[in-house]
């Protein structure tokens, strides 16, 4: 099962996708992350792309499964999206650079596609190992 819905690029339509995500994870045991990952990664995007310009906009996929799929993608035109690692002494508060960072930790897999001027998809694979409903039992034991 999957889902994508287009937001304007305004931080206060970010509350709005980590609701709609949490919504649809509402079941699993990985709500929070999700929710928290979609904060993220559409945060990266009005905050460092053209998606935050005026008329601007992103665009949020999510696939519920064993392993979801959460994704956003940007209208470009900043740098790449990069993941700061710094072993001994972790990002300096004021620099930034915690979000991906984090969501690189809690992700089986943290990915990009697109350029800066096609615009990039930052997506995370989180494992959800949660059944999505009962399984009818195999056989009826007959009287
Ligand atoms: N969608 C994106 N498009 C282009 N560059 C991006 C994108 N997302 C992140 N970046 C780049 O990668 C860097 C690291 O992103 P990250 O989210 O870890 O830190 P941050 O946004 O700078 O600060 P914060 O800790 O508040 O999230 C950013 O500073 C930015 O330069
Ligand atoms: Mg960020």
């Amino acid at each position: 099962m999957s889902w994508r819905r287009v937001f304007p690029g305004r931080a206060d339509q970010i509350p709005l996708a980590r609701q709609f995500a949490m919504f649809l994870f509402a079941e699993t045991s990985i709500a929070a992350e999700v929710g928290f990952v979609v904060t993220e990664l559409a945060t990266n995007s009005v905050r460092h792309t053209r998606s935050g310009q005026h008329g601007g906009r992103f665009t949020v996929e999510l696939v519920l499964g064993g392993l979801a799929y959460v994704g956003v993608s940007d209208l470009g035109g900043g740098g790449y999206p990069t993941v700061r690692h710094d072993p001994l002494n972790g990002p300096v508060e004021s620099e930034g650079g915690r979000g991906l960072r984090a969501v690189s930790q809690m992700a089986a897999m943290l990915g990009v596609h697109g350029s800066p001027i096609e615009g990039h998809t930052v997506w995370a694979d989180l494992i959800c190992i949660d059944k999505p409903y009962e399984d009818p039992p195999l056989a009826t034991s007959v009287a």
